[in-house]
């Protein structure tokens, strides 16, 4: 229907879809490793979900489970305000049930901000000045990051109760 927003379809990551996410990790996160509290993650093995769109990739989650927490490690829309961000959350949102979900995001990320807000998560701490010892494990993480914005800090925010 004219209008409507396309359907987004999320599942999880296959093996061949591992292969695809190891090919773009430079393009979209610098590397194949995301730093977050100083812990390097080896993304292409992370478990995560991947969205399509008229059977086309438009989007990629990954997380980390553990006995009582799930962190969102990586979430990416590669086709913005279509509705892939809030398809692929729901998707990390079920896997982690009642376990503490939580993410690390930084302080130049607005957008990103504004869309956990939206959906319900709330900053619970700042790391003043973290992205300097993150640097020292992947130098390609860059001075300067959305809206120009020097990258310095890591935010963490956590599903609401
Ligand atoms: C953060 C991010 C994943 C959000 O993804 P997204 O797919 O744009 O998010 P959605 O489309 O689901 O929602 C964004 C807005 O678009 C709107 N939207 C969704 N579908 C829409 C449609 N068909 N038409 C118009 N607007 C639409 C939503 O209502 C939403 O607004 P709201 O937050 O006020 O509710 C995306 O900005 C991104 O990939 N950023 C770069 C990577 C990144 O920084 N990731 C986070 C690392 S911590």
């Amino acid at each position: 229907m004219i209008g409507m927003p396309n359907d987004v379809e999320v599942i999880a990551l296959t093996p061949e879809d591992r292969s695809w996410l190891a090919a773009r990790a430079t393009e979209l996160w610098g590397g194949e490793i995301v730093i977050s509290r100083g812990v390097a993650h080896d993304v292409a093995k992370l478990p995560g979900f991947i969205a399509r769109i008229d059977g086309r990739r438009a989007g990629v989650a990954t997380y980390r489970l553990t006995d009582d927490a799930c962190e969102l490690v990586t979430i990416d829309a590669f086709q913005r305000r279509a509705g892939v961000g809030t398809a692929l959350i729901a998707a990390v949102e079920a896997v982690a049930g009642d376990r503490r979900l939580w993410l690390i995001t930084t302080n130049d990320n607005l957008d990103a901000m504004r869309f956990y807000q939206r959906r319900g998560y709330v900053l619970t701490a700042a790391y003043p000045g973290a992205i300097e010892a993150s640097r020292r494990l992947k130098p390609q993480i860059p001075r300067v990051g959305n809206y120009g914005i020097p990258i310095r800090d890591e935010l963490e925010f956590v599903r609401a109760k």
